[in-house]
């Protein structure tokens, strides 16, 4: 039922080129300039004439959700803002009928996300889910939606999920864009013809498992660790920390690498491991200056950086290369390498990487 992996984790994380291309398939037509979703083509006017977008989830869901904030503003250019469905539930938030509510959640089943989404209906919203889990409780209580196509997700540590669900998002924001006019028509091609190769790129920077073994094996009794990254990476920071401390359960935290000197950096020292996102595109020379603080302050530095970089290489004591994509879809290729370290860790660990302890798959209490 492994598929002949070890765990169900690396079985999933070694999915995510099949389940990307699953999540798009008859939605998006690189050639043709179209991306078609039915939940999205039928309510197309609620989504072009929406004030806001809020997205309400949990944990991986919610990272997803960070992602996709700074991708539909860029995009869609439509104001969203991203918040815990934990909080959000309980802070009397200002919900208005032109405000549309997008909820994700891998099992659909989650709580406080499904109790955000009756909130947001109370006070007419129209609602738009993206979940995993085909009929599930998130599902069914929605307005419209579009499933993400992982198939099931079994790791407690969400992985294909993720990535699936950045998928969905980028073409919903997409959609959007071709709709109001907000993208040339030449980056609305390029992006489509991109997100189309994008599970090569993933299949590609899986090939980085062997790395990351390595660089796992010095780092597994590190008491700390933390991650970095700016812009559409500084979600993957957050996320990779928590894959980090959920299964291996050291202590990690993600930070966007320029709030740094704003407290943190004081944590540094010969002892930290520091993980840095630092793909070539994007902000590219803001983060090699990051990393010379770091290192400046004596901190282990692994890097993710873009094949062929030479100016993090000499910088950073472990580098870990991955293919070029563009800026905004990064985080579907920067994740992987990150996922592939956690699970690494763990195993050495002797974790029970599947079913950590103190965790369950869906939270279904608040
Ligand atoms: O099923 P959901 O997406 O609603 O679950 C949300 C979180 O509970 C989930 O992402 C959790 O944080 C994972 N264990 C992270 O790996």
């Amino acid at each position: 039922e492994k598929g002949g992996y070890d765990h169900f984790m690396l079985k999933e994380i070694y999915e995510q080129p099949d389940v990307i291309k699953d999540t798009y398939r008859g939605r998006l037509h690189a050639n043709d300039g179209i991306i078609q979703m039915a939940g999205v083509e039928d309510n197309l006017e609620k989504f072009l004439n929406a004030d806001r977008i809020i997205i309400v989830a949990c944990g991986t869901s919610w990272h997803a959700g960070l992602v996709a904030e700074y991708i539909f503003e860029e995009f869609a250019r439509i104001p969203v803002e991203v918040e815990y469905a934990s909080e959000f539930r309980y802070r009397n938030p200002i919900i208005n009928s032109k405000d549309i509510v997008i909820a994700i959640s891998q099992s659909g089943e989650t709580a406080d996300t499904m109790a955000a989404i009756k909130l947001a209906k109370e006070n007419g919203a129209f609602v738009f889910g993206v979940c995993n889990v085909v009929g599930s409780s998130i599902s069914r209580e929605t307005h419209a939606g579009a499933y993400t196509h992982a198939g099931p997700e079994i790791g407690v540590a969400s992985t294909k999920a993720f990535t699936t669900q950045i998928t969905v998002l980028t073409m919903i924001a997409l959609r959007l864009a071709k709709a109001k006019g907000t993208m040339s028509v030449s980056d609305f091609h390029m992006y489509l013809q991109e997100l189309e190769i994008i599970p090569e790129k993933v299949k590609e920077a899986l090939e980085t498992n062997q790395r990351a073994k390595e660089i796992a094996s010095v780092f597994k009794d590190a008491p700390n660790c933390l991650y970095l990254g700016r812009g559409y990476n500084f979600p993957v920071a957050l996320e990779g920390a928590l894959k980090l401390k959920e299964i291996s359960y050291i202590h990690a935290e993600g930070y966007p690498a320029a709030e740094m000197k704003h407290g943190p950096i004081a944590l540094i020292d010969e002892h930290m491991p520091v993980v840095v996102i630092a793909p070539k595109q994007g902000h590219y020379d803001k983060i090699v200056s990051n990393i010379q603080e770091i290192k400046s302050r004596s901190g282990k530095i692994i890097a993710v950086v873009t094949k062929g970089d030479t100016q993090v290489r000499e910088l950073a004591d472990y580098v870990i290369e991955i293919p070029e994509t563009s800026d905004a879809l990064s985080p579907l290729i920067t994740t992987i390498p990150l996922q592939l370290l956690s699970y690494h860790i763990a195993v050495m660990r002797g974790c029970n990487v599947d079913q950590p302890r103190n965790l369950a798959k869906s939270v279904t209490v608040e």
